[in-house]
């Protein structure tokens, strides 16, 4: 990815047609470079998932343009041809709802995903090894998920999340489940891999704990965000 990270101008977002449409997004702007780490923040039914469903091409907007890189994704209607594989080798995405695959065990999990990339299963395995023992949940590497306590589970979903190292990571409320020292240990993990990859990172959140250590946020409100700067308190 160049010095661009992900870029989004005037995106819009309109559920439905006629009497009954809902204009979810209503030109939004917002840009995040590699290595920085945004809050998104706003009431429920402001637009948060939609743009995170736009940001990770999950859906479409309905006009607007989003580039990630030096690559263009979607510009007033037109779209880039395979948006799967721009989903699978660019974005990872950490959801609120941990959505493991219940038959596979925690390692298999979090692994899953480079094996499907093609990368040689021991060294998926050894790359999720390294994600799980720095979420510290490397001792239920071998158990199931359904042994697993919630905050375990959303811990595995963040490894997950991150195992592609994917240039661009989508949180919603990743830490909704986290007591306050694990809350801060995913944000300290985020911050890790934005610094060490050039991830670019946006991280959906009402965290009490966790707002005060993003430098940028975006607040969203009836679908149209605006910025502010936010105290960036250290992580130490
Ligand atoms: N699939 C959908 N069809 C119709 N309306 C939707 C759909 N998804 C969300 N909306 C509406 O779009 C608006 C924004 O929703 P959403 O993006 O889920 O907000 P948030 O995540 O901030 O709670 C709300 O008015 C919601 O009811
Ligand atoms: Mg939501």
């Amino acid at each position: 990815m160049n010095g661009n990270g992900i870029r989004i101008e005037g995106l819009k977002k309109r559920y439905g047609k006629g009497d009954t449409a809902v204009d979810a997004l209503k030109g939004v702007d917002m840009q995040v470079a590699p290595g920085e780490v945004v809050g998104l923040i706003g009431p429920s039914g402001s637009g948060k998932s939609t743009l995170l469903k736009c940001l990770g091409a999950v859906i479409g907007p309905s006009a607007g343009r989003m580039t990630l890189g030096d690559e263009v994704i979607y510009d007033d209607g037109w779209k880039v041809r395979d948006l799967r594989a721009l989903r699978r080798d660019k974005i990872g995405f950490v959801f609120q709802a941990p959505y493991l695959i219940p038959f596979l065990d925690v390692t298999d999990n979090v692994a899953l995903l480079p094996m499907l990339a093609g990368v040689p299963n021991g060294k998926s395995r050894a790359q999720a090894i390294e994600l799980l023992t720095a979420l510290d949940v490397q001792h239920r590497a071998s158990a199931m998920p359904a042994q697993l306590s919630g905050g375990e589970q959303q811990r595995v979903a963040i490894a997950r999340g991150l195992v592609n190292r994917p240039p661009v990571i989508l949180a919603d409320e990743p830490t909704a489940p986290l007591d306050s020292e694990r809350a801060m240990a995913v944000i300290r993990i985020l911050n890790d891999m934005a610094r060490k990859f050039q991830t670019a990172i946006i991280v959906v959140t009402h965290d009490e704990k966790i707002i005060p250590t993003f430098k940028r946020i975006y607040h969203i409100r009836d679908g149209v965000t605006h910025e502010e700067a936010g105290e960036g308190r250290s992580l130490d």
